[in-house]
């Protein structure tokens, strides 16, 4: 079968590409595992690098989501899974409406249909967010069940996108799944235009022995979770039986509830323990930034996720860890 990772140049799509080059297997649309012969990264840009491929099944597509004819030519095959992750992100949607209304609303609707002109109900996982709740209704914990009250351009265009993935499921269109992702943590490179962004910047830049400006204060709650279980989430919700999701398929990955405090410290006890020099974090407050995270849940329950055998990370310290195996000194 073949898999086409949209935004397949990011962060996440690289990892989760990484991932399936290991896996080598996913359930197919005739619902039996099937061995992935093809992996599509398709993506406005290139990656970096691509990943280690020894098979050589993996390419890069350079293309527009926005431009329907481009994604109607790369999911092209019956036997295809398609994890949807292009996306402008939460600060860039913020500075340009029409652009975050083009990728993330027709973008979608491009790969949903291009999906549904396939024979058979085609897995698409597409990567929600945490945005798509907020505002003054908004409960400090959130749920699966919790009304969707976005309170940014991007968190509306991802809490359509779930609605729409619903709906091409219940019509029998294809086979999807939202993944609502909390901050995944930590980010390797250059900071991205996701308001998020600092998250990853607190433990990247000062085990980079780089200076950090943190723009919120320490005391935030933010739910958090690590690359690895992200990746794996990811994959764990394509393999899930569609019918245990029943009618809402949108489901919160699952987090780690704890303030940028807690992270700090954690970054300091595993920097401790493997004698890494911290760069020094200084408290900046950014206005910015503050008010488009004050929308954010502070905490998620994550019950749902769970039962259905979504990973979660063992502590922040774990993540602190992974982070310095897979990244550091790239
Ligand atoms: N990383 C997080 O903390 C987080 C949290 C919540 C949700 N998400 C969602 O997960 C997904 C992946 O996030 P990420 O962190 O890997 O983001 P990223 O910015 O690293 O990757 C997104 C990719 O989408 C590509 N892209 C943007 N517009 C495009 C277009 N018009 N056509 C084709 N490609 C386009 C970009 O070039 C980029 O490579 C996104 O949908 C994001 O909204 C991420």
């Amino acid at each position: 079968m073949k898999v086409v990772i949209t935004g397949g140049s990011g962060f996440i799509g690289l990892n989760l590409a990484r991932a399936l080059i290991g896996r080598g297997v996913l359930t197919g649309p005739s619902g039996a595992e099937e061995e992935i012969d093809s992996i599509v990264l398709f993506d406005a840009v290139p990656p970096p690098a691509l990943p280690p491929d020894p098979d050589g099944r993996v390419t890069m597509v350079t293309g527009d989501i926005t431009g329907r004819e481009g994604v109607a030519a790369a999911i092209d095959r019956d036997d295809i899974s398609v994890f949807h992750l292009a996306s402008v992100v939460s600060g860039g949607g913020e500075l340009d409406f029409d652009l975050a209304m083009a990728v993330n609303l027709d973008g979608a609707r491009h790969v949903f249909e291009a999906c549904r002109a396939r024979a058979g109900a085609v897995r698409v996982v597409f990567a929600s967010s945490i945005a798509v709740f907020g505002g003054a209704v908004m409960p400090e914990t959130v749920g699966d069940a919790t009304k969707r009250t976005p309170r940014t351009t991007y968190g509306v265009t991802k809490a359509i996108g779930e609605l729409m993935i619903n709906d091409y499921s219940r019509k029998g269109f294809i086979d999807g799944r939202s993944a609502r992702l909390p901050t995944i943590i930590v980010r390797p490179g250059k900071p991205n235009q996701a308001a998020s962004s600092f998250a990853s910047g607190l433990f990247r830049e000062p085990l980079n022995g780089e200076a950090c400006d943190l723009p919120v204060d320490p005391a935030t709650f933010m739910p958090v979770l690590g690359h690895r279980c992200c990746v794996e989430g990811l994959i764990a919700l394509h393999e899930a039986d569609g019918a245990a999701l029943g009618d809402d398929r949108a489901v919160g990955l699952p987090a780690i509830n704890r303030t940028v405090a807690d992270m700090i410290a954690a970054l300091r006890r595993v920097a401790d323990a493997k004698g890494i020099a911290l760069g020094p974090i200084t408290h900046r407050p950014d206005p910015v930034i503050e008010k488009i995270v004050a929308t954010w849940p502070a905490r998620i329950d994550s019950s749902r996720a769970l039962a259905l055998g979504l990973p979660l990370d063992d502590s922040l310290d774990r993540v602190v860890e992974d982070y310095i195996e897979d990244f550091l000194g790239e």
